[in-house]
């Protein structure tokens, strides 16, 4: 029998489409079980600032579809120091919330792992980046959505590309992890993507020259994996350079990746892991994330999803090499 009785959930760092089915999932899992509900908004500023409010059912009805998250989002610098988790605390004791869930990416579990250790407190993260850059899950809530979008966006230069005959760099997020990159390049047929994970020995727009352009198409895609210095752009410049005859443009989705309709598969995960959580705080667990590997419900220690990184598997860059002839 646990001696929880009150559960806090907050959304934190970049949003993801699929949050809100989380936020459901959790309400609504919790309260059948006997538990109360608490909403806490803007993230860790919202504990920190007790921005905090009773859920029942209702307010969660009809978020199910919704991108974004209705709790809001932050990314709290507050939070990352001493003083502004012993706020944090304070608000949790005055609040009565014995556990907390939080939906966020790599800094947000970082912070949920911290404040765990630091106070003895029962937090259960759950998956929430489109970036799909937490070890032991095999998706993030967010990222099956975002690959969605891209490889919509991707389809539609295509067009245009093919009309101009024009190679274009199509720029995505996934901040340090080339999973979205590499994948919606695979999905929308790309001749090329340029990953993080594959940066070390080789050049990898030389590569491509060498091995895509001679192909016989006359347009192309290479899609890019954002990089404060080796972006789209930074790939756009050097091939006008090198290869004045060639038909150059750019294009950054930026974020409009981020939002949109969660697809089923981001909605199953998110109310999978969501029904999770409570699970596992009825178990007694504490200071696990809660993924889906191999279909199964996992329990993954907050410390090996946040500091072991997420395998990428190389046959990937295989498969779109061979199928971009
Ligand atoms: O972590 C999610 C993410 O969308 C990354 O892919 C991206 O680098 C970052 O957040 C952008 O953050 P912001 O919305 O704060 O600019």
């Amino acid at each position: 029998m646990t001696r929880i009785k009150t559960i806090g959930i907050l959304t934190s760092g970049g949003d993801a489409p699929g949050m809100n089915a989380a936020i459901r999932a959790v309400t609504r899992a919790g309260i059948c079980n006997g538990f109360n509900i608490k909403g806490i908004y803007r993230g860790f500023d919202g504990l920190i600032n007790d921005d905090i409010k009773s859920f029942t059912t209702e307010n969660v009805s009809g978020i199910i579809m919704q991108g974004g998250t209705i709790l809001k989002t932050a990314r709290s610098n507050d939070f990352t120091t001493e003083e502004g988790r012993r706020k944090a605390y304070e608000n949790i004791v005055k609040e009565g919330i014995d556990a907390l869930v939080v939906i966020g990416g790599n800094g947000s579990l970082t912070g949920a792992r911290v404040f765990a250790q630091e106070y003895d407190l029962c937090c259960i993260g759950l998956p929430g980046t489109i970036d799909n850059d937490l070890y032991g899950t095999d998706s993030t809530i967010g990222y099956d959505t975002t690959m969605n979008t891209i490889v919509d966006c991707v389809d539609r230069i295509r067009d245009t590309a093919q009309s101009h005959e024009r190679i274009f760099f199509v720029e995505v997020m996934g901040r340090d992890a080339g999973f979205l990159a590499q994948n919606s390049a695979i999905a929308a047929g790309a001749e090329a993507a340029i990953i993080p994970e594959d940066s070390t020995d080789v050049d990898q727009l030389a590569r491509f020259m060498e091995r895509g352009i001679r192909k016989s198409k006359k347009s192309c895609i290479v899609i890019v994996s954002e990089s404060p210095k080796c972006g789209a752009l930074y790939y756009a410049d050097r091939v006008k350079k090198e290869f004045p005859d060639y038909d150059v443009r750019v294009s950054i989705l930026g974020h409009l990746q981020r939002g949109g309709r969660p697809t089923a598969h981001d909605r199953i995960l998110a109310s999978r892991t969501g029904v999770g959580a409570i699970d596992a705080i009825l178990q007694g667990q504490r200071n696990v994330m809660i993924g889906v590997r191999n279909n199964e419900i996992v329990y993954v220690p907050l410390l090996e999803a946040v500091r072991s990184d997420k395998p990428f598997d190389k046959k990937l860059i295989t498969v779109l090499d061979e199928l971009s002839i």
